[in-house]
């Protein structure tokens, strides 16, 4: 089984408003995916659906191999999900979260994962705080330990950095790409395009209900017009790949 994801045609309405059209896209197993997209543009919705949150209205999604609607509880086992507002627990402290987590998965030594997990996120200083008493970037930081309980073969980080300092962001940056790198299927969402940059192997712009352009960051430059003569060659930023994408669609 090489994909970990796959959607065909996904559609979802809220109401009269169609936020989903026909989204199609494909994760491989072990890779980093990266889902851009502006305010409202659907990311949490295609996370909510692939989570098995929310049920779609049209197409197919599976993960895993489990197809979201049919199989939901084979779904649910093989994910963690960190979402875009924190699942911390703000009256425990930061082992007692990692604890709980732990227990409710039934691990073993619940304790012992706590201590690893603290030590791995720079927590152990702070293990026995409140987690209201942590900074935002100490908070996501718990939140990204407590989705890894369990060693999960697919994450879905909704806008992991969103509001962090960027020494956070690059600890978080640094915590996705080891994660990848011990063969957990990463899919995030993320309106910072940089985030994409660093991290990504494919990169998937969804803009008005579709994707409208996807591929490697190289691929994606290629779309991208050729600078004319310049005395320096200048290599286009994914921001202006995206922004450019975005406003050739408009016209059209
Ligand atoms: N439960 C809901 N009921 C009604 N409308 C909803 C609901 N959830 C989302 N929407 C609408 O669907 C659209 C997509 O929302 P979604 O949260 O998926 O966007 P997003 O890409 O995650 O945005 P952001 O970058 O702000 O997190 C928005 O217009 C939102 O208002
Ligand atoms: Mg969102």
């Amino acid at each position: 089984m090489e994909k970990a994801i796959e959607v065909k045609g996904l559609r979802k309405s809220f109401k009269d408003t169609e936020v989903l059209k026909g989204v199609d896209f494909e994760v491989k197993r072990g890779e980093i995916f990266a889902l851009l997209g502006s305010n409202g543009a659907g990311k949490t919705t295609i996370v909510k659906i692939l989570s098995t949150l929310l049920k779609h209205d049209g197409g197919i999604a599976t993960v895993g191999g489990f197809d979201v609607s049919s199989k939901p509880d084979s779904v649910r086992q093989s994910i963690s999900l960190t979402g875009q507002f924190a699942a911390v627990d703000e009256m425990l402290t930061g082992r007692e979260n990692l604890i709980m987590i732990a227990k409710l998965r039934h691990l073993p030594h619940p304790s012992q994962v706590a201590d690893d997990l603290l030590k791995r996120f720079g927590l152990t200083d702070a293990a026995d705080r409140k987690a209201s008493s942590y900074s935002g970037g100490m908070r996501r930081r718990l939140d990204i330990a407590m989705s890894l309980i369990g060693k999960p073969q697919l994450i879905f980080l909704d806008e992991p950095t969103t509001g962090l300092d960027p020494e956070a962001r690059i600890e978080t940056w640094k915590t996705v790409k080891e994660l990848a790198d011990g063969g957990t299927t990463v899919f995030l969402t993320t309106q910072y395009l940089d985030e994409a940059e660093q991290l990504a192997d494919q990169i998937a712009i969804l803009h008005e209900g579709r994707i409208i352009a996807s591929g490697t960051l190289e691929e994606l430059k290629k779309l991208f017009p050729p600078a004319k003569v310049e005395y320096v060659e200048k290599q286009p930023t994914l921001e202006e790949i995206f922004l450019a994408i975005i406003g050739k669609k408009e016209e059209m």
